[in-house]
């Protein structure tokens, strides 16, 4: 089952891929999470992307295609994976089938969880992010047990430096502009559903479980 998740930055596609990894017990590859390490380890990558993530742009294509192509050439994807802010480009999207079309592979599903734009900004403000694992909560819809702490690891919770209003903005504009085209991309090859992101977080789920046929 190899699925990939589209939507606005804030959107839900982190929560519900994280959910979707659980039940089907496939890996859930988010290039987002993949460069704040990077950052937060200090590495050649991490520093280039952090030039670009804390403008609102998107990496450039050349930094990730690579690297979700080597990712999803790992053992534990054999039975499939849910890529989470992967692709986010005509080009990349490209680059992905071409590279599953040569392993005899293809995507399964493309989910796009839908949300207007004005519940994205509302939303963003509320998420909060572990500085040690990267698990995210919002104060309002998913909050910790503690306030400020983590329920996983006991980490620090913090607002992500392009969560800040401004950044926002800016990643919705290169939203509509890089990424939306590929709710074409997808739908002409016929294995696009889009659900609508703003209703409770399990109904989202149960949303996607109906498309996934599970
Ligand atoms: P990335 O980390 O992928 O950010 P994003 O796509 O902007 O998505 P987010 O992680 O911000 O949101 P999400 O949709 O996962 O929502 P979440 O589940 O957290 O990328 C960051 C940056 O890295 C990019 O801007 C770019 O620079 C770079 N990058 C990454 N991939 C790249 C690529 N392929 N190419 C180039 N550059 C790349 O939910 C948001 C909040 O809402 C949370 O607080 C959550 O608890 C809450 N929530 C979730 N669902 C609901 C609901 N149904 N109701 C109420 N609240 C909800």
């Amino acid at each position: 089952m190899k699925i990939i998740m589209l939507g606005a930055p804030g959107a839900g596609k982190g929560t519900q891929a994280k959910k979707i990894a659980a039940k089907y017990g496939i890996p859930h590859i988010s290039t987002g999470d993949i460069f704040r390490a990077n950052i937060k380890n200090g590495t050649e990558l991490g520093k280039k992307a952090k030039t670009y993530m804390d403008q609102g742009l998107l990496v450039p294509d050349e930094l990730v295609v690579d690297l979700v192509v080597d990712r999803v050439n790992q053992d534990d994807c054999k039975n499939g994976y849910v890529l989470d802010g992967f692709p986010r480009t005509i080009p990349q999207a490209e680059a992905l089938t071409e590279a599953l079309e040569k392993m005899g592979q293809k995507v399964d599903f493309a989910i796009d969880v839908n949300v207007p734009d004005e519940n994205i900004v509302k939303r963003m403000g509320g998420r909060r992010a572990c500085v040690t694992c990267g698990a995210t909560y919002h104060m309002v819809y998913a909050p910790t047990k503690k306030e400020g702490i983590c329920d996983t690891c006991g980490g620090e919770l913090i607002l992500r430096d392009d969560d800040k209003p401004e950044t926002v903005q800016k990643r919705l504009n290169v939203y509509h502009d890089q990424t939306q085209p590929l709710i074409d991309y997808y739908t002409s090859q016929g294995i696009l559903r889009t659900v609508d992101g703003t209703v409770d977080i399990d109904d989202v789920f149960r949303a996607i479980t109906e498309f996934l046929g599970a």
